[in-house]
């Protein structure tokens, strides 16, 4: 299954690039998970919509021919960050190519709530009409206390977030081939 992630954040050292880098190799046997470049989108501008720059074009087809999309994200001031958003808004316009995909969605903050808040502004973000993905469910990736799970090398140390994980990812590859089966009887 091709998966693109996006990854909130893009500082050198995110703890949220570390983990969607953990969750590409420790799941390669299910996900072909690809971290799609979203920090050198431009802002978004509704009237390029129509004929966005290449950068962008490139970025809306690797989405639509992704099969599900990850979404590995910190929270910025109690909300998803600017970097994350101004993608989706790309991708909710025109030819809305989040529309369907299956998405799963994870989180890491150095602080106990391990980005709820921005978790539950990102469910809302991903319902509305011109983003009309189908988020898995429940199975909500809060990593909390980030900086204590993980290793120099970025591996997740904590066995109960790593079981976790491995839960999630199983219902997620269920939800998308479920989805996927759905929407071919629906002949789309
Ligand atoms: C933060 N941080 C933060 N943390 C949190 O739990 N809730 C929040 O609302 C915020 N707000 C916030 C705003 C801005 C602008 C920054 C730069 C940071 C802290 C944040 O969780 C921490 O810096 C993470 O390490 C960022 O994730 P990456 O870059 O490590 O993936």
């Amino acid at each position: 299954m091709k998966i693109a992630a996006l990854v909130g954040s893009k500082r050198e050292d995110s703890y949220n690039h570390r983990i969607a880098l953990f969750m590409q190799e420790r799941y390669r046997d299910q996900l072909d998970i690809d971290i799609k470049d979203i920090a050198s989108l431009p802002h978004f501008d509704q009237d390029d919509e129509e004929n966005p720059p290449e950068v962008v074009q490139q970025f809306k087809k690797e989405i639509r021919e992704a099969d599900g999309i990850l979404i590995v994200t910190p929270e910025y001031n109690h909300s998803v960050p600017g970097m994350l958003k101004n993608a989706l808004d790309w991708c909710s316009r025109v030819d809305k190519v989040m529309t369907g995909k299956p998405v799963l969605i994870a989180g890491a903050s150095p602080g106990f709530l391990g980005t709820v808040r921005c978790q539950v502004h990102l469910r809302q973000i991903l319902a509305a009409p011109g983003m009309a993905a189908k988020v898995l469910p429940g199975n909500e990736v809060f990593i909390g206390a980030v900086h204590q799970k993980m290793d120099d090398e970025g591996s997740i140390t904590d066995t109960g977030t790593v079981e976790f994980l491995d839960m999630v990812v199983g219902n997620y590859v269920n939800f998308a081939e479920l989805e996927r089966k759905k929407e071919e009887l629906a002949g789309n």
